[in-house]
């Protein structure tokens, strides 16, 4: 088959996997997948998910690509499939030529070349020669697996080094140069890349493609990547891609950072799914390939102007591409730091807090096209308007640009109205007036006690309803109870292990041995002034109240993916498992309820 790999490249960009099935069959979001019933055997209840660029069907099987499901759900060969994408997708097939084969042929024989000067490059780093550049890195506190995991090297002391290392492969200087290894001199050709820390930059599926080189240490340029090649392209890569992939498939966030060591130092600390742009602005085309991965990827540029800078070219970027199911999430990290600096001061836990702390484009819009501009007089206040409807209108999605409108020129109001006050411009000409009303923060009321509450909710259920404890005591154990509920549940779980009678009745006077009445009076006395039609409730009523509130619960949805791919794994190791199946589409479900944040699905 001699189609050139970039054209079935750009069919799948051009094709989303989602959208193509979404024709023929109905798809609901489920989190970060889609899912429906299943086109290839009869079913019910959807256990058919559509990815980021393939299918699976718990039910039956089925799997695979874009032209799988074309082949296969219309019963075409691949070149009929491969024509009926194109057709749709606005693209003329390239007919297979001798020319189109020899230049994969090419591209294969460079990305050759390149794997083995890597080759060479991770041995000089580990030999006599390369222990200043080993130091160097242990000094920015990789570990040994770390260097190896990212194939770390050192080139070496430069004048023609790789090359004479290299012929013996019979790989000739002018491969090196079209590789990008080697730039043409005035004498001959010499050397892109000596005395440097190598980095090699692979694409989505792994090939290798370029490098990056770091000086060991100051001085200039810090940081040298390959040119443009046949292979490589800086406004289409991003370094970390092929790694960060699986980690995000596997429920890791995807963090979009500026730099190699950032990449390199959230995954040594376990954020698996960050990836960088080489050295240019984010592109176009770097987001349509993140967005196949992840619906709100997360930005995270160094917390100095520039970073800022950056992050608000990045938005703005976004805006113009923006869909209700393809936003950002931006995270401001403090002035001084990169994630790898972050990171290096205070571990894997500072930058999981500031994790938590990254916000949606919506919310950090505002605040983004307002630094740097003068809101004091009346002429820069309407400059920073129009600056914002012009944000707002570039947004193609007619419903969501309405929807930014309102929420700008909702923030740009209340900032108006509360500066205009404290300036003092009434209490200077009239005296001291009254304090001026303070605007009410926009933020929700206090989510933590909302959540005990309702924790404490949920422990008055099962103390009326036991039965329901075993079935639910796994995802119970994960909610986060205050100090004398938490006694309690432990009590429940005792409970259930003694394996007594699961009633009400044993229960209590359990609990009652164990001297924990005085709490179990509380939660009652909550549950009969909150909760005053439990006394009468069906045990189906008290099961689905208490997966409401449930839902309810704000969960890592890091550590919700996690167990949701654990419990996928098991299922798909035991696929007779009913249990097994119920189990997974309730982690399913529940990822979907903590992504969405709301309830209702939406339709693709
Ligand atoms: P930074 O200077 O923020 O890099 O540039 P960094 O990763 O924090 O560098 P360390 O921590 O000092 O090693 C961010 C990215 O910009 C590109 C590189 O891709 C770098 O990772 N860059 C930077 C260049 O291409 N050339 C340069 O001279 C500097
Ligand atoms: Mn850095």
């Amino acid at each position: 088959m001699a189609l050139p790999a970039n054209f079935l490249e750009e069919l799948r960009v051009r094709l989303p996997i989602a959208a193509v099935i979404g024709r023929s069959v109905k798809l609901t979001r489920s989190g970060r997948e889609w899912k429906g019933c299943c086109p290839f055997h009869g079913e019910k209840t959807p256990s058919f998910y559509v990815y980021d660029d393939h299918y699976h069907c718990f039910g039956c099987g089925e799997h695979g690509d874009v032209i799988t499901f074309a082949m296969k759900s219309t019963g075409v060969g691949f070149m009929e499939a491969v024509e009926d994408l194109a057709a749709q997708a606005g693209l003329d097939v390239p007919r297979p030529s001798p020319q189109v084969a020899q230049a994969e042929a090419k591209r294969a024989g460079l990305s050759e070349v390149l794997e083995a000067a890597l080759n060479e490059y991770q041995l000089w780093l580990w030999g006599q020669g390369g222990r200043a550049t080993l130091d160097y890195l242990h000094g920015r506190g990789l570990t040994d697996e770390t260097i190896r995991r990212f194939q770390l090297g050192w080139s070496g002391e430069g004048r023609g080094a790789i090359a004479a290392a290299l012929r013996g492969q019979n790989i000739k200087p002018d491969q090196l140069i079209e590789a990008g290894l080697m730039k043409q001199g005035e004498r001959g050709p010499t050397d892109m890349f000596f005395g440097r820390v190598m980095f090699p930059i692979r694409d989505r599926r792994g090939t290798l493609i370029s490098f990056g080189g770091r000086i060991i240490g100051d001085g200039q340029p810090k940081y040298v990547n390959g040119p443009e090649t046949s292979l490589f392209s800086k406004r289409r890569s991003l370094y970390g891609l092929n790694v960060a992939r699986d980690a995000v498939r596997k429920g890791a966030a995807l963090i979009i950072t500026e730099g190699y060591m950032d990449v390199i130092a959230l995954s040594q600390a376990g954020f698996g799914g960050a990836v960088a742009p080489l050295g240019t602005a984010l592109t176009e085309d770097h987001l349509k390939e993140i967005w196949q991965l992840t619906p709100e990827p997360i930005i995270c540029f160094d917390g100095d102007a520039a970073g800022q800078r950056a992050a608000l070219k990045t938005a703005e970027l976004a805006l113009t591409r923006l869909s209700p199911e393809r936003s950002l999430k931006f995270l401001r990290l403090p002035p001084k730091d990169d994630p790898d600096s972050l990171i290096k001061r205070g571990g894997r836990q500072a930058f999981e807090t500031e994790l938590t702390k990254a916000q949606p484009l919506s919310a950090v819009l505002y605040r983004m096209l307002k630094a740097g501009q003068d809101t004091t007089t009346p002429e820069g206040r309407a400059r920073l308007r129009q600056r914002l409807l012009d944000s707002a209108n570039s947004i193609p999605d007619k419903m969501l640009a309405a929807e930014y409108r309102a929420v700008l020129l909702d923030s740009f109001f209340a900032d108006r109205r509360a500066p205009a006050l404290g300036r003092g411009v009434v209490r200077g000409r009239f005296g001291p007036g009254p304090s001026p009303v303070p605007i009410p923060p926009r933020m929700p009321p206090d989510a933590e006690v909302a959540q005990l509450r309702r924790a404490r909710l949920m422990l008055a259920i099962l103390l009326a309803f036991p039965q329901l404890i075993p079935q639910v005591e796994e995802f119970f154990s994960r909610v986060r109870l205050a100090g004398p509920d938490e006694r309690l549940r432990e009590a429940l779980h005792d409970f259930v292990s003694a394996e007594k009678p699961l009633d009400t009745e044993s229960l209590l006077t359990h609990l009652r041995s164990l001297g924990v009445d005085e709490q179990v009076r509380a939660v009652q006395m909550l549950a009969k002034t909150e909760l005053s039609l439990l006394k009468e409730a069906s045990l189906a009523e008290a099961e689905k109240a208490w997966w409401e509130f449930y839902e309810a619960m704000d969960f890592s949805i890091g550590a919700l993916q996690e167990q949701c791919d654990e419990a996928r794994a098991f299922y798909s190791a035991n696929p007779t498992d009913r249990a097994a199946l119920d189990r997974l589409t309730r982690y399913l479900m529940l990822l979907d309820r903590a992504r969405s944040g709301a309830s209702g699905e939406e339709e693709f």
